[in-house]
């Protein structure tokens, strides 16, 4: 009888996976846990969830979490916790921004916009102090 069993090494390969996701929340977020690269040029940007949305005086999630409506972007729909990659992928969908620019556009927009907060490549990716 032929039997079909999922090799060993699959599994452990698995667990580890799941393992080396660091069990993080937006409190102590330092750095965007951004899943949806395949390879990084740069270091991730820093980024201190909680405590820069207070600094930066932003209350309301949807102000970066928007939903998706007929494929365009839903201002009013709270997507809190779900990845960005969920929607932009790295590599870009035809009518998507793709995910780097996704990022890049929403940070830098709005710190161009308000004349505040990094614009240099340097001042996002750098170590975490
Ligand atoms: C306001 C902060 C900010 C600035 C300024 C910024 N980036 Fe980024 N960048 C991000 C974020 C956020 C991501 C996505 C998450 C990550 O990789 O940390 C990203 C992703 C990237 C990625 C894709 C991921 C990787 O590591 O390869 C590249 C490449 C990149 N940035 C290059 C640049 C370059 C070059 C500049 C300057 C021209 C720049 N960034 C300026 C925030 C910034
Ligand atoms: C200035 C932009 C911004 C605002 C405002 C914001 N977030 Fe986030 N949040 C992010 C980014 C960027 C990520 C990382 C997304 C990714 O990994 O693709 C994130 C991730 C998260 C995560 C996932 C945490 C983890 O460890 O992966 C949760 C939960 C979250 N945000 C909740 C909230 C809630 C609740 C609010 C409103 C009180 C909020 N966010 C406001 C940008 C923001
Ligand atoms: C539920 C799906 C979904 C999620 C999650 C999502 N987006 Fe979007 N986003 C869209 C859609 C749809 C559009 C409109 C089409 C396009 O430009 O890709 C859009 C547009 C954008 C744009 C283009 C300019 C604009 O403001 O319209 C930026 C920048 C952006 N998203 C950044 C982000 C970032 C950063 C995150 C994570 C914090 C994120 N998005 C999470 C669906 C999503
Ligand atoms: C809606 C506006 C807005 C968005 C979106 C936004 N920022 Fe900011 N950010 C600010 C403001 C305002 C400041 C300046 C806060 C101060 O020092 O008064 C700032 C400051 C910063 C700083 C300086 C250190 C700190 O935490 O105060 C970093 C780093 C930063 N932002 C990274 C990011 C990244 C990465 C993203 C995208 C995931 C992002 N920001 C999205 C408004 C924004």
């Amino acid at each position: 009888m032929k039997r079909r069993t999922i090799p060993l090494a699959l599994v452990a390969l698995v667990a580890a996976c799941f393992l080396a996701i660091p069990a993080l929340s937006q409190e102590d977020m330092t750095t965007i846990p951004d899943q949806g690269f395949a390879a990084h040029t740069r270091l991730p940007a820093v980024f201190n969830h909680d405590a820069h949305n207070e600094k930066a005086g932003i209350s309301d999630c949807t102000t970066c979490h928007h939903g998706e409506k007929d494929g365009k972007r839903d201002p009013s729909q709270d997507t809190s916790g779900i990845p960005c990659s969920d929607c932009h992928t790295a590599a870009g969908k035809p009518g998507r921004t793709p995910l780097m620019r996704a990022f890049h556009e929403q940070c830098m927009g709005c710190h161009m916009a308000k004349k505040k907060g990094p614009v240099t490549c340097g001042d996002c990716h750098r170590p975490v102090k």
